[in-house]
C-alpha cells in the first residue's frame, strides 16, 4: 500500500507529493505548522492545535486555506488512507508560491500540506526518562508563532543527539531556560510545577495548556516563573511536554542527575492523566488561547 500525503486539494502518493520551487515556505520560511498525535485512532488535543494554527496564521496575515471542518476531514481521511491509528499528523500552511519578493504577494493562494507517519507512543522514554542538555537560544523574537523557521531548533536537537541526549533546553541571555527545542520545559518541587510564562519568548504548547488544567483538577500548583538549570538540578523532577513526547521525564541535565535520576511520581501521574484525557472521547477538549 503506497503512503499518501495531501497537497493543495489532492491526496497523492507520498513519493510524488511536491510544492512549487518558489513556495514562500521554501524561500522565506513564510509558513506555519502543527503536529497532532493520533493515539489509538483519536486525534489528541485536536481542538487546541487547530486553535493555535488559526492564531499563528492570523499573526502572519495568511488566510486559513480551508475551513476547520474541512481540515478535520482531511486529517481523518489521510490517516484512513495510510491505515494509521498511532501516528503523527503534520499540517503545514505557507503563504503560497510567488515570484521571489520580500513583500507579501498580492494574489498567492496559501499552500496546504499534510503528511502522516507511524508513531509509537509507548516507546520506553516515559518509563525510563530521557537526558537533556542546555544550549543557547538563538531564535527570533516571536517564538509564540509556530513557524516553519526551525533552524535554531534543528541545530539544538542535533547537538543533543551528538551528546546522546533526547532534548536540548534553550537558555536566554540571562541563563534562564526558555523551552526545549521542540517541547516545553518544566521542573517540579513538592506539589508545585514551574515553567516559563507563555509570552513571546516561547511557544505556548497545547500539551502545556492541558497540563495546567490537569494540575488544577488534581491539587497541583502550576507556577509560571522562569527557572535556571541550577534550579532544575535542585528540583525533585523535571519533564518536557509536546504533542509527540506527551509528558516525558527528564532525568539528567548536562550529564548531572535531576532528583534521584529516575522518572518521578508527579511526572508519571501527569503523564497518566494526560493519556486518560486525550483518549477519553467523551471528554471536552480544552481550548487553546494565545
Ligand atoms: N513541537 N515548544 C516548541 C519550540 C515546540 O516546537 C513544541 C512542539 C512545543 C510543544 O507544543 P505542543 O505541546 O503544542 O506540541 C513547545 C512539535 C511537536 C514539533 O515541532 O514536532
Amino acid at each position: 500500500m503506497p503512503r499518501h500525503a495531501f497537497v493543495n486539494g489532492q491526496y497523492l502518493p507520498h513519493h510524488d507529493a511536491a510544492v512549487h520551487i518558489e513556495d514562500r515556505g521554501f524561500q522565506f520560511a513564510d509558513g506555519v505548522y502543527e503536529v497532532i498525535s493520533c493515539i489509538h485512532g483519536t486525534l489528541a488535543d485536536e481542538r487546541g492545535h487547530l486553535d493555535r494554527l488559526e492564531r499563528s496564521l492570523k499573526e502572519l496575515q495568511i488566510a486559513m486555506p480551508v475551513t476547520r471542518k474541512t481540515l478535520q476531514f482531511i486529517m481523518r481521511e489521510l490517516l484512513r488512507r495510510n491505515r494509521l491509528k498511532n501516528a503523527a499528523v503534520y499540517i503545514q500552511v505557507t503563504r503560497g508560491a510567488a515570484k521571489r519578493d520580500f513583500k507579501f504577494p498580492k494574489d498567492a493562494a496559501p499552500t496546504l500540506v499534510l503528511t502522516t507517519w507511524p508513531f509509537n507512543f509507548d516507546n520506553g522514554n516515559i518509563g525510563k526518562g530521557v537526558k537533556a542538555i542546555t544550549v543557547e537560544d538563538q531564535r527570533w523574537a516571536r517564538r509564540d508563532i509556530k513557524t516553519v523557521g526551525l533552524l535554531p531548533q534543528s541545530l539544538a536537537k542535533q547537538k543533543a543527539a551528538v551528546k546522546g541526549a533526547f532534548e536540548a533546553w534553550m537558555l536566554d541571555g540571562k541563563g534562564f531556560v526558555t523551552e526545549g527545542s521542540s517541547s516545553n520545559a518544566f521542573i517540579v518541587k513538592g506539589k508545585t510545577l514551574r515553567t516559563r510564562p507563555a509570552t513571546n519568548d516561547i511557544l505556548k504548547g497545547v500539551t502545556r495548556t492541558a497540563i495546567a488544567h490537569i494540575c488544577a483538577e488534581h491539587g497541583l500548583k502550576f507556577v509560571e516563573k522562569p527557572f535556571k538549570p541550577r534550579d532544575a538540578l535542585k528540583a525533585d523532577e523535571a519533564f518536557n511536554t509536546s504533542a509527540t513526547s506527551l509528558v516525558t521525564p527528564i532525568v539528567s541535565l548536562d550529564g548531572k542527575p535531576i532528583g534521584n535520576g529516575k522518572p518521578g511520581p508527579i511526572t508519571t501521574a501527569l503523564y497518566e492523566h494526560y493519556r486518560a484525557y486525550v483518549e477519553d472521547l467523551k471528554r471536552k477538549q480544552y481550548p487553546w488561547k494565545a
